[in-house]
């Protein structure tokens, strides 16, 4: 894992904007993967500022969501849906048919989990953005999901929908399910950007940096992955040496 250490979450967002725009500018049709939540925001801004500095542009480039929640409209304000569009989308000039996220209203979310691999499949993600949850899960592939597990229909823990609560009036409006990529969708994108920043991830980035590959710590499962970068504050990065023993 090549990782990127930098003194705060302005610098993180910088560095991964100029890494996406620097994939973005050398692949001819580019396809990537984005999450949603506070960490990636900042660099939503930058490529936003980016495109509107006309130093890049999203024509090209085609989007796949990691995840959304289970039924909640996409126009509800707390959709994945409606996060995407606002903080990103409707600042970018990606044509909407280029942008995919799960559907939470399908009626089948079987079926749904199926077409959404399958597009994956297709066009094949050259580079998937995460984040990283206090309890390890990337996408919302909560500790004990198998590695093996596609696009799927997972149930959110606790303390994920404790996380979560901030945006929603009270924790009981919080989704309890979701549709999400599975750790063998993510781990078939060519490239892994992962972003941790602040000090409320320090203990999940020390765990990510242990060497144990364990499904009771999805993230740990990147060690495995041939190309993955990581981009890190200082303050996410702070228990790394300290913990490296406990975990072993
Ligand atoms: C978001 C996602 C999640 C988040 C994770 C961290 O699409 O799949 O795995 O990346 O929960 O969230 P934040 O960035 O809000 O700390």
């Amino acid at each position: 894992m090549n990782v990127i250490r930098v003194p705060d979450y302005e610098a993180m967002s910088k560095r991964a904007a100029d890494f996406l725009t620097a994939r973005i500018k050398e692949l001819p049709s580019p396809v990537i993967g984005l999450a949603t939540g506070s960490t990636p925001k900042g660099m939503y801004k930058q490529l936003i500022h980016a495109c509107r500095m006309e130093k890049i542009s999203f024509r090209h480039v085609t989007t796949f969501n990691l995840d959304e929640y289970i039924g909640l409209p996409a126009s509800d304000p707390n959709s994945y849906h409606s996060f995407m569009r606002k903080t990103f989308f409707q600042h970018m000039d990606i044509p909407p048919e280029q942008i995919y996220i799960p559907d939470g209203e399908a009626v089948l979310l079987e079926n749904e989990c199926t077409r959404y691999e399958s597009l994956i499949d297709k066009k094949g993600v050259d580079v998937q953005v995460l984040g990283i949850g206090q309890n390890g899960h990337i996408g919302f592939n909560e500790p004990g999901t198998p590695f093996d597990q596609t696009t799927h229909v997972t149930t959110l823990t606790d303390s994920t929908r404790q996380a979560n609560a901030r945006f929603f009036s009270s924790i009981e409006s919080v989704p309890k399910q979701a549709i999400t990529m599975g750790i063998a969708s993510i781990m078939k994108s060519r490239e892994i950007l992962l972003l941790a920043s602040g000090p409320h991830k320090a203990e999940a980035v020390a765990r990510l940096f242990s060497g144990n590959v364990l499904e009771a710590f999805p993230a740990s499962v990147l060690q495995d992955h041939p190309h993955v970068t990581i981009i890190v504050d200082d303050e996410a990065f702070s228990l790394v040496s300290r913990k490296e023993e406990k975990y072993d």
